[in-house]
């Protein structure tokens, strides 16, 4: 962290690198999509898309035009595939950067032939998720729509899981099915699908059988397993972490932070962190979190402020002082899978947390 930070998400670029490199190896022949929306699920997507790609991602996936538009412009060079977007937004920027468009709705596969702009698409088509991708009912005539466009190709047809991270929900085997028969109606129709993608992380790690020519895989690149239990051998790449800037001691029947929430019930020693719920710590953690220093975890208590927690650092016998790290998750501290199910959340919304004034600092990454 830089001195002049209290704050930052410390990534290792080597755990990325790694994960990648495993994640290739696992899926064989198979092309590896990284997904890096979000800004790269918070680890910053351009420099972890410059480290999967030296270590084998074939592709990039990321949610918005702007995600990817601002992706490219950071070096990546390599295909990148946006997902959501809307009908009457202005495509050309993003095309003239050869960005390729998933197509979700048959009002988008319109928009795009009415455009006349060249473009390479992917069609999103809705195997029983129902959120967006084109209903089962529209295939055909978006099918037929695409095919004839003269100034689009189509680079294949894609579907996401609903159910994935429960492997044996019925639902994914209906969903694996009803995608086979899009890319037979596809096929059938004379409209080329070379490049087809069923698969999310949990359905890359537990369902090999789906993998057709690609898979998207998002928390498994960061290091974070998508169903509970398995262990792949991936590294967490990602820790939250703060600097103390105040240790004081409190007396039995004093108490701390808003609303006195929590007492003292012996006499004992306060660490202040500075991460509160301006940072994305939220103040529904009060009491759930646990912050590692020094490689022992001491309990938050009291209310989640703004700018700031409080850490019941008991007796104080290791000597915690301000200018110590604390981690709120990660490396040294609950992991996040820990920190999820203190929660009642999941990992890919604990990696998402960081916020407000956390910097971010980036270790390793020699593998380019
Ligand atoms: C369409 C699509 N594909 C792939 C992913 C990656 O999912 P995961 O992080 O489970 O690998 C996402 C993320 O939600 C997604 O929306």
């Amino acid at each position: 962290m830089s001195p002049m930070d209290l704050l930052a998400t410390r990534i290792d670029l080597d755990a990325i690198a790694h994960n990648t490199r495993l994640l290739k190896e696992l899926v064989g022949d198979t092309q590896l999509m990284a997904v890096v929306k979000a800004d790269g699920y918070g680890h910053g997507a351009g420099r972890v898309a410059e480290v999967m790609a030296a270590n084998g991602a074939d592709s990039f996936g990321v949610a918005t035009l702007r995600e990817a538009v601002e992706l490219r412009e950071s070096g990546v060079g390599k295909p990148i595939l946006a997902w959501i977007w809307s009908p009457e937004q202005d495509l050309v920027e993003a095309l003239a950067l050869r960005v390729q468009l998933g197509v979700p709705s048959l009002r988008h596969a319109q928009a795009l032939v009415d455009a006349a702009v060249p473009a390479r698409v992917t069609v999103k088509v809705d195997t029983g998720l129902h959120r967006s991708g084109v209903d089962e009912t529209d295939w055909a005539e978006v099918f037929t729509l695409l095919r004839d466009a003269e100034h689009l190709t189509v680079t294949g047809l894609f579907s996401h899981l609903a159910c994935a991270d429960e492997p044996e929900h019925p639902a994914n085997d209906e969903q694996a099915a009803a995608f086979r028969r899009a890319i037979d109606l596809a096929r059938g129709m004379g409209l080329d699908v070379p490049v087809n993608h069923l698969c999310n992380s949990p359905g890359t790690l537990t369902r090999p059988d789906l993998h057709h020519q690609l898979v998207r895989v998002g928390l498994a690149m960061y290091g974070l397993e998508p169903v509970a239990g398995l262990d792949h051998g991936l590294k967490p790449a990602m820790s939250w972490v703060g600097r103390i800037t105040v240790v004081k001691p409190i007396q039995p029947g004093e108490s701390t932070s808003y609303g006195h929430t929590w007492t003292a019930t012996e006499p004992g020693w306060l660490a202040v962190v500075p991460a509160g719920y301006a940072d994305g710590v939220p103040r529904s953690w009060q009491g759930k979190l646990s912050v590692g220093i020094g490689g022992k975890l001491y309990p938050q208590v009291g209310r989640v402020c703004m700018d700031q927690i409080v850490v019941d650092l008991g007796a104080n016998e290791f000597g915690v002082s301000p200018g110590d790290e604390a981690v709120l998750f990660g490396e040294g501290g609950m992991s996040a899978d820990e920190l999820a199910a203190a929660t009642g959340t999941i990992n890919y919304e604990i990696i998402c947390t960081p916020a407000g004034r956390t910097a971010r600092v980036y270790e390793g990454g020699v593998q380019l």
